[in-house]
């Protein structure tokens, strides 16, 4: 079977923990390595808790590489956009960014930049390799102006990030990711490469509610972890559902066709009050197919599937 190669460039993060244990899981991925960005918490923190649900997982022969801190491009920041940004990543994520407690790691992290590993990756297989970023978008843009010529050698990204026609999460007008690195954001977004964007359109619907008891139904490690981590969530923070965002983000590489993509050209407000807002307009030519909906209970379902595999 011809595995899709994907590198997922993630800041764990409560729903990153499932994207990552979906690539790990789906035998229809091979995961090349996690890379690792700031923003749901610091990068000691999401590197630590990758390298933690590896161990827990039994799967420490997945590299992981440290990459840029990003969490919010603080010279283009003002003070209240950086106190928003704080108090919206302890709310959702907590301090270590975690809501449930992992075993320390047994591995470290490997001696190479995460932005290098992109690019070696890329150009190791060149039209082949699919990036999956569900953090900041801090580390493909630094790849991107590193080696330009990703713009051929990637196959295509498909990001979580911006809220095209929803409001945002962060403030009205922005969502997380794209809110902690809104330049990076636009080099990504104006490339020129392929980009499958799973925003909040399409990941803030699709939830798994307090009383869904039974999503996850086996004994699986990772459905094991996931059901403490949803209870944590549900019993602690007074939050009644929890939304896929990432994991969404991982399902728009296996099945795309569970989501209605409409292309568009987006480009990110950097300044003034709507700071970190996706701006999209229609084009039928535009390089950015942007998710506007999708098939709530069929993406949960095959979610739950991966997940127990
Ligand atoms: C995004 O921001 C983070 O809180 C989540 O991990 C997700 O990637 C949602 O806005
Ligand atoms: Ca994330």
């Amino acid at each position: 079977m011809n595995k899709t190669k994907i590198i997922l460039d993630t800041d764990p993060g409560n729903d990153d923990l499932l994207a990552i244990i979906m690539a790990l899981k789906s035998e229809l991925l091979d995961l090349r390595g996690l890379t690792i960005v700031g923003g749901n918490a610091s990068i000691e923190h999401t590197t630590g808790n990758a390298l933690s649900l590896l161990t827990y997982m039994d799967r420490i022969e997945v590299p992981v590489y440290v990459g840029d801190a990003s969490a919010l491009n603080e010279a283009s920041t003002s003070p209240e956009e950086f106190e928003e940004f704080k108090s919206h990543r302890i709310e959702i994520h907590g301090e270590t960014g975690l809501h449930v407690s992992l075993p320390n790691p047994s591995i470290g992290p490997r001696n190479i930049h995460a932005v290098e590993f992109i690019i070696e990756e890329a150009e190791r297989h060149k039209g082949e390799l699919i990036l999956v970023p569900v953090g900041p978008l801090t580390n493909i843009a630094l790849a991107l102006k590193k080696q330009p010529r990703l713009v051929d050698w990637v196959k295509s990204i498909n990001l979580m990030g911006g809220a095209v026609n929803v409001p945002g999460n962060v403030t009205k007008y922005a969502e997380f990711n794209i809110y902690c690195d809104p330049e990076a954001a636009n080099a990504v977004l104006s490339s020129g490469i392929d980009i499958k964007m799973c925003g909040l359109d399409i990941t803030r619907v699709t939830s798994v509610k307090k009383e869904e008891t039974d999503w996850l139904a086996g004994n699986s490690a990772g459905e094991k972890i996931i059901r403490r981590l949803l209870n944590t969530v549900f019993e602690t923070t007074g939050r009644n559902s929890f939304s896929l965002h990432d994991p969404i983000t991982v399902l728009s590489v296996l099945y795309p066709e569970l989501i209605d993509w409409k292309e568009y050209d987006v480009s990110v407000i950097c300044e003034g009050s709507q700071f970190g807002k996706t701006v999209g307009t229609l084009n039928p030519n535009g390089c950015v197919s942007v998710g506007i909906g999708i098939d709530q209970v069929l993406a949960k379902a095959k979610i739950a599937e991966i997940l127990s595999e």
